[in-house]
């Protein structure tokens, strides 16, 4: 028998069918009751409401392994009980329940259950003295490559003997797509951007098209709140969540990231080999088909000197990829800037422009500066006909910045625009758009192919 389940959120209680009253019989009284109808083929429809104590809010998708094979989905709740919660994600393929998820079916093989953490408003790791928040975290694994997912996050209070009873779900489906098998050459769309500070109205305004515009993943170089507090954080992932729901959004730390592990609690990333401990997750590089991807800490030049033998090694071993085309490296405080308000930063161009060079790093995108500005190919501080180019896109949909022009500058554009980058990448071939924020113009366009 085939079973079918359509979540919906419901005033009405309907009383329960036998099968499943004893169950019910327990859950306490906020616990909300569940429907079922049997179609002449046999067909079991299950619909449900959702505990508001186990509603799963800010939900978002990140990587911490091989993007081909998992994901990580992670959200927050009202329930705070890490004994009385059980994070789950319930997971089909597209191809079976439709991109919708109107036709997901239960097996026990297609859930995966994981972890609470709490973190804390602190501006250093493990102190716990500071406002206590809980993240939770379920990473699935063992998925097909370059294939579209379909899932569920939350939990559900009872699950006996195949039935599928109380489910607290996300109202709403997911949806994410695969990383192809390593070495397969196929079409794959990112979107960068960085720097939302107060914006999330406007954020808000333009999410739903954003989203459609189908990223595989996001980057998001960083300064998401102003201030880093939790309900600064809520409502960027409120504003966020349509984008959220279709990708994964690999970040890295801004400096208005004040209180770090409210970032770090919120966001699993890759523990990449050989990062130094204090920079776990600050730190991180991952591959998405024929693209390697490295997420770099730039908040002080401390932090940039004590990741440069990582990065050397890890652009070294991408450079050495036959599989690897493309490396894009991912930064808040960017390298060359002619922006007025912050400009270029001396402990990145210390630090980390010799191995860019080094390597022929492809892209280097960075924020901070809210603005737009692409740089010439950039070596030896001299324009060249290859080798890095540095990006700062640093307006989504924080207040802009007066740009300004030096002499790496190709393009500079006014932060009043704000912008955001959707970057196209098809085998040897490479090419982005800056668009403004409302996506009504094109602020920049560029492309690369290599032999
Ligand atoms: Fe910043």
């Amino acid at each position: 028998m085939r079973k079918i389940w359509i979540g919906l959120s419901l005033l009405a209680m309907v009383a329960l069918p036998a099968c499943l009253q004893s169950t019910a019989a327990t859950a306490d009284a906020t616990t909300t009751q569940d429907t079922t109808a049997v179609d002449a083929a046999g067909d079991v429809t299950v619909t449900w409401q959702t505990d508001p104590t186990n509603t799963p809010k800010s939900v978002h998708m990140t990587w911490q392994h091989d993007p081909a094979t998992s994901v990580t989905v992670q959200w927050t709740t009202a329930a705070t009980d890490l004994a009385g919660y059980t994070p789950k994600v319930w997971f089909d393929t597209a191809a079976n329940a439709g991109t919708d998820g109107a036709k997901m079916t239960y097996s026990a093989a297609a859930t995966a259950t994981g972890t609470g953490e709490y973190y804390y408003q602190s501006l250093v790791a493990d102190d716990t003295s500071g406002a206590k928040y809980l993240t939770w975290t379920v990473e699935l694994t063992g998925l097909t490559p370059d294939t579209a997912y379909v899932l569920r996050a939350g939990t559900w209070s009872d699950y006996q003997a195949g039935a599928f009873v109380k489910p607290d779900l996300t109202p709403n489906v997911l949806t994410v797509h695969t990383a192809p098998q390593k070495g397969k050459r196929q079409p794959i769309s990112i979107i960068l951007a960085g720097d939302s500070r107060g914006g999330n109205d406007k954020i808000a305004l333009n999410a739903v098209r954003l989203a459609a515009i189908g990223a595989a993943f996001w980057v998001f170089n960083g300064d998401f709140t102003d201030f880093s507090q939790q309900d600064q954080w809520d409502g960027w992932f409120d504003a966020m969540h349509p984008i959220l729901n279709t990708a994964p959004l690999m970040p890295v730390q801004g400096n208005h990231e004040v209180f770090p592990p409210m970032y770090y609690g919120q966001f699993a990333l890759p523990i990449s080999a050989g990062v130094p401990d204090a920079y776990k997750e600050h730190a991180w590089s991952m591959n998405y088909g024929n693209v390697h991807v490295v997420g770099l800490d730039s908040t002080s030049a401390a932090a940039a000197s004590d990741q440069a033998a990582w990065l050397d090694a890890d652009l070294a071993a991408a450079r050495a990829d036959p599989d690897i085309d493309w490396i894009i490296a991912a930064m808040h405080y960017p390298a060359y800037s002619a922006c007025t308000n912050h400009g270029s930063t001396a402990w990145v161009q210390k630090s980390w422009v010799p191995l860019f060079e080094k390597y022929n790093v492809d892209l280097v995108f960075a924020g901070h500066d809210h603005d737009y500005e692409r740089s010439w190919p950039w070596v030896n501080n001299n324009k060249a006909t290859t080798g890095p180019v540095y990006v700062v896109a640093g307006g989504f949909y924080a207040d802009g910045y007066t740009n300004g022009h030096d002499i790496w500058t190709a393009v500079s554009e006014h932060g009043n625009k704000s912008n955001y980058v959707v970057l196209t990448v098809d085998g040897k071939k490479m090419s982005f758009i800056a668009y403004n924020g409302d996506g009504t113009a094109q602020l920049d366009t560029y492309s690369l192919t290599k032999n």
